[in-house]
């Protein structure tokens, strides 16, 4: 018997209910994913590789659907998983690319307590994830980001970065469809009137105008070459399959959230680790690691350092589990009866 019983009922939070509980914006993201980071490079999350669901023979790398368990420690420990659809060309049908839901588990009973939309989570978690990392592998007082892709996903990037750092006085888009990039640079302009915002004509142009970069394209193959990124960059190559190997190979510092995670799926870090050109004591570190102090972060004016973010599902867990408490707090959900 345990002194509690084991809870019979499951908050069920919508996307409207995610943002009413705080979750509009980066801030609360932030918190959670460094968090999450820390506890990360503390060894005190467990985090199995997570399982890729592809059916369709040769068929578009953003086409899938992810399963990513954790559990994360700390002293509010809690588990979950994000499982998170993606496809290629759901705007034909005007839909986001992602669509997920993420389950929160109670450590004691294992019983799920909560049941989240989880797409604008998982948006908000990445892009805190490069705002966090920009705080120490960015040049100090940046004052121009460039982002290609401009969908939600480069959309709350830049966001993110926009709510947390004051210098930035120039935004430039790219996106191989010019209606998004606009779209995107309006909606930009119209929150952050003190920032100028442009459309680049090439992604060329907006990545030499950047000195934090994003990628946050469905790009199938790299398109992204070392010559176009300029002294002190930081690129945070989001999408993961836009930066050529020479990238990799010639920066000064690769940071990464997570080895296993990388190391497969034939990303540019597998392919590479599988070349004998990268190795895991050939990278800086993991984030947590710098986040945590473990590691430096960016260390003169002139470096180019390169973000890989895979994606990892203890900052999804860790963020849902924000969005939770503040839920709990507000009275905001619907309750689902298990029983
Ligand atoms: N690393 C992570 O943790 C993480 C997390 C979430 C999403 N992502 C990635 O972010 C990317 C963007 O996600 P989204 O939901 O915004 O997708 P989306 O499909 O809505 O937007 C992608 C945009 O990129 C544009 N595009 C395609 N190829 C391009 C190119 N070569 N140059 C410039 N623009 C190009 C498309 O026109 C589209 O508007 C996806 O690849 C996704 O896998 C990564």
């Amino acid at each position: 018997m345990t002194d509690s019983p084991a809870p019979r009922r499951v908050l069920y939070l919508s996307r409207a209910d995610v943002v009413a509980a705080g979750g509009g914006s980066s801030h609360l993201f932030i918190e959670a994913v460094e968090r999450a980071l820390v506890l990360h490079a503390e060894g005190d999350v467990v985090q199995p590789l997570k399982p890729y669901l592809r059916w369709r023979p040769n068929g578009h790398v953003a086409d899938r659907i992810i399963a990513m368990p954790a559990y994360v420690g700390g002293d509010e420990p809690v588990a979950g998983l994000k499982w998170i659809g993606s496809k290629h060309d759901n705007h034909r049908l005007g839909l986001d690319r992602a669509s997920a839901l993420i389950v929160l588990n109670d450590p004691d009973t294992h019983y799920p307590i909560a049941l989240l939309e989880g797409g604008l989570i998982s948006g908000w978690r990445t892009a805190a994830v490069t705002a966090l990392a920009a705080r120490h592998l960015a040049r100090r007082g940046f004052g121009s980001i460039s982002c290609t892709g401009s969908g939600p996903v480069g959309l709350m990037q830049v966001t993110a970065l926009l709510e947390h750092f004051d210098a930035v006085e120039e935004v430039h888009l790219f996106d191989t469809r010019p209606c998004i990039a606009h779209d995107a640079a309006d909606r930009l302009s119209q929150r952050f009137p003190g920032t100028a915002v442009s459309v680049a004509p090439s992604g060329a142009e907006a990545v030499a105008a950047g000195e934090v970069v994003i990628t946050a394209t469905v790009a199938e193959a790299p398109w992204l070459p070392f010559a176009w990124l300029q002294p002190g960059t930081f690129l945070a190559n989001v999408s993961l399959m836009d930066a050529h190997d020479d990238v990799y190979l010639r920066a000064d510092k690769v940071v990464i959230d997570d080895w296993d995670q990388c190391n497969r799926e034939g990303k540019t870090i597998h392919r590479l680790a599988q070349a004998g050109l990268l190795s895991r004591e050939g990278v800086h570190a993991e984030l947590g690691q710098v986040l945590a102090g473990f590691r430096p972060g960016r260390e003169s004016d002139e470096e180019i350092v390169v973000l890989n973010p895979m994606g990892l599902a203890v900052e999804d867990v860790a963020c849902a589990q924000a969005v939770h408490h503040r839920a709990l707090d507000a009275g905001v959900g619907t309750w689902l009866d298990l029983a």
